[in-house]
């Protein structure tokens, strides 16, 4: 085992994974770098401690394929460096499909051929994160997983690790699973990772600049569209369900109870798939409101921000919360990293709030 180092397992090796892991290698080749970084350690734990001794996948141009090669593997588009140094000798181990193929990925993931039962990959799963002493579980699933995350949930619960989850499967905010974690005392971060400048925090931050200041919202939207395989797999609008409901609750929690938006004057979700904006995504927000006398007003705002970037400047941070509260033998859903990494979590918290109150719990004061 590595001494000090955080030995994280991850669930789909993406295009996320890829942003993560190849942001981690611009860290350590650039010591002095802190530019994009909310916290540079956490716990005493670097940037660098952060390594990768398992993954699981499907794709049959991953499984097989040493980690530190298969994040390059199409349809990942991240290349901000030529090679990584935190995967060590991890290969790629294969992942029951369950439910994480989409129709519209299913071309471009290209899964393969599955001879092995879920049980039997179970069973290896577990041998893999026991041989590889990891601790903490990143799941990266497309959205729609339902299925194949609550096999990792419950995975993890029996391996001991702690899980992150990334994505807009409940786990962390259902009380049934969250149970689950505290009767183990591990630890999870979920649900549904907030990018670091993405579309959640930056309607977040607007609607509550216009709370504050005693203006009333009657209506917004939040249109984003982008060009990989994640957008591509949110043209199944059955697979939305749950991520609709956790960008919809992450700004409406804002509001005050008494003008709570009705679903007619509130829009917010995945909207297309613009195949060349490769991992580029781009937002358009609307808030139209009235402010002193009655008066209306409205704004828009166009974002356009690396979606990986985006989700690696936060779980990076995720990741470490986890391996702390591991250390201080601290199980459930940790209340404050969930309510300011992520988009639904047990608990929504207004985000500088929740950033006060997340450094205090690092520094162990609350
Ligand atoms: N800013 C962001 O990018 C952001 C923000 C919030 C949430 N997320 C979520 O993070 C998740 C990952 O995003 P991404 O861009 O890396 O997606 P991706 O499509 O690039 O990667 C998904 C990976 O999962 C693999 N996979 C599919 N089914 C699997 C299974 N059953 N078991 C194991 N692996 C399987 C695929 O082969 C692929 O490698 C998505 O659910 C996305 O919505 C991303």
């Amino acid at each position: 085992m590595f001494m000090g180092k955080i030995n994280v397992g991850v669930i789909g090796v993406g295009n996320c994974f890829a942003g993560l892991v190849q942001g981690i290698e611009y860290y350590k080749r650039n010591k002095t770098e802190k530019i994009g970084l909310m916290h540079e350690t956490i716990g005493g734990y670097g940037i660098e401690d952060i390594r990768f001794t398992s993954a699981f996948d499907v794709a049959i141009d991953k499984v097989g394929k040493p980690l530190s090669e298969a994040i390059y593997a199409d349809p990942n588009y991240v290349r901000w460096v030529d090679s990584v140094s935190t995967c060590g000798d991890t290969v790629v181990k294969e992942a029951p499909i369950l439910d994480g193929v989409g129709v519209y990925v299913a071309s471009m993931i290209n899964p393969i051929k599955q001879k092995k039962s879920s049980a039997e990959l179970r069973k290896e799963a577990l041998d893999e994160i026991k041989r590889t002493d990891t601790e903490v579980l990143l799941n990266y699933l497309p959205v729609g997983s339902q299925k194949a995350t609550e096999f990792w949930a419950d995975v993890s619960l029996e391996a001991g690790c702690a899980f992150v989850n990334c994505i807009p499967v409940f786990i962390a905010s259902n009380k049934r699973w969250e149970k689950r974690f505290v009767e183990k005392n591990l630890p999870i971060v979920g649900d549904d990772i907030k990018a670091q400048i993405g579309s959640t925090i930056t309607h977040r931050t607007l609607t509550k600049l216009c709370v504050d200041r005693g203006a009333v919202i009657d209506r917004t939207y939040q249109i984003n569209v982008g060009g990989n395989t994640d957008f591509a797999n949110m043209l199944e609008r059955e697979r939305l369900t749950s991520k609709k409901i956790s960008k919809t609750e992450a700004v409406r929690s804002l509001l005050p109870e008494n003008s709570k938006l009705q679903d007619k004057d509130i829009y917010i979700g995945p909207s297309d798939f613009i195949p060349f904006l490769g991992n580029t995504k781009l937002a358009f927000i609307r808030i139209e409101g009235r402010m002193f006398a009655n008066i209306p007003f409205n704004m828009e705002l166009r974002l356009e921000v690396n979606d990986k970037a985006n989700s690696g400047g936060v779980s990076i941070d995720a990741l470490r919360c986890a391996k702390l509260a591991m250390d201080r033998k601290i199980g459930g859903a940790l209340t404050y990293a969930s309510a300011y990494f992520m988009k639904h979590p047990p608990i929504q918290i207004a985000d500088e709030e929740a950033r006060k109150k997340l450094d205090e719990w690092i520094a162990g004061v609350s």
